[in-house]
C-alpha cells in the first residue's frame, strides 16, 4: 500500500514537473515589448497602417522626394536596385488613372500617387527573378517614411495581375520594359484609420518548427 502511494506521488510530480516544463517552452513570449515601445524606428513600423482617408491637403515635392529616397534605401538582390518610381500629383492623371476603378473615391482623394515600378533592363537574369521582392522592399520603406512624417498611405496590389498591369502601363504610358508591382497613394490622413495589432506570439518559432 505504501509503496503504490510513494510510486502515485513520484509519478504526480513528474507529471507536474513535465507540464510545467511544457508550458514553460511554449509560454507566449513578451520579451520584445520594452523595446518596441521605446525605439522610435520600432514605433513607426506598429504606427504604419493603410491610410484610405485623407483631408484636402496637399503633400509637398520635399516630402514625396523624401519618403522616395526612403524607397530607394532598401536592400535588394546583388544591389541591382532594379526600379523606377513614377510620382503622380496632377489631378488630371489621377482622375484619368482612378476611371473605372473600384477604388476610385481614395485615388481622387489622395494628394500623391507613386507608382513603384521594376526595371527589366537593370541587372542580370539571376537579379532580375528578384525584382518584386526587391520593389516589395522599397514599397515597405516608403509607408513606413510617409508615417514618420505624419502622411498616411496605402499599397494597392498591381502586380501579377495581367489586367491591373495592362491598365496602370497604359493609363502612365509606361515603357515596354517597366512592370508596375503596385500604386501607393500617399495624402494627409483623416485619422480615422488605425493599426493592427498582428503579434502572435505562436507564429514564432525558436529553434525548432
Ligand atoms: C500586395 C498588397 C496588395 C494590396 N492591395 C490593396 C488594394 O488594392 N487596396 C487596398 O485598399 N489595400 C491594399 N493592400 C493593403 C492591405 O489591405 C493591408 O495592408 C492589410 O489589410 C493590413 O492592414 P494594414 O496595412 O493597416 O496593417 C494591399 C497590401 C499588399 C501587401
Amino acid at each position: 500500500m505504501k509503496l503504490s502511494k510513494l510510486f502515485l506521488s513520484v509519478a504526480i510530480t513528474a507529471l507536474l514537473a513535465n507540464s510545467s516544463y511544457a508550458q514553460e517552452a511554449s509560454k507566449p513570449t513578451n520579451e520584445g515589448k520594452d523595446l518596441t515601445a521605446l525605439n522610435e524606428t520600432i514605433k513607426t513600423i506598429h504606427q504604419r497602417k493603410s491610410v484610405r482617408n485623407y483631408i484636402d491637403k496637399e503633400v509637398s515635392k520635399e516630402q514625396l522626394e523624401a519618403i522616395v529616397r526612403a524607397g530607394m534605401a532598401a536592400p535588394t538582390a546583388i544591389n541591382a536596385q532594379p526600379w523606377q518610381f513614377l510620382v503622380v500629383t496632377d489631378k488630371e492623371l489621377k482622375a484619368k488613372y482612378a476611371e473605372g476603378n473600384r477604388q476610385a473615391d481614395m485615388i481622387n482623394k489622395c494628394s500623391a500617387l507613386i507608382v513603384v515600378c521594376g526595371d527589366m533592363t537593370i541587372g542580370n537574369e539571376r537579379s532580375r527573378a528578384y525584382w518584386d521582392q526587391d520593389c516589395s522592399a522599397a514599397t515597405e520603406n516608403i509607408l513606413l517614411a510617409a508615417e514618420s512624417l505624419g502622411l498616411g498611405a496605402v499599397w494597392t496590389g498591381v502586380f501579377p495581375g495581367e489586367e491591373r498591369i495592362k491598365i496602370v502601363k497604359e493609363r502612365f504610358g509606361l515603357p515596354e520594359n517597366i512592370i508596375p508591382l503596385c500604386v501607393i497613394l500617399v495624402g494627409y490622413p483623416e485619422g480615422t484609420d488605425q493599426p493592427k495589432d498582428k503579434w502572435k506570439p505562436e507564429r514564432l518559432h525558436w529553434n525548432k518548427y
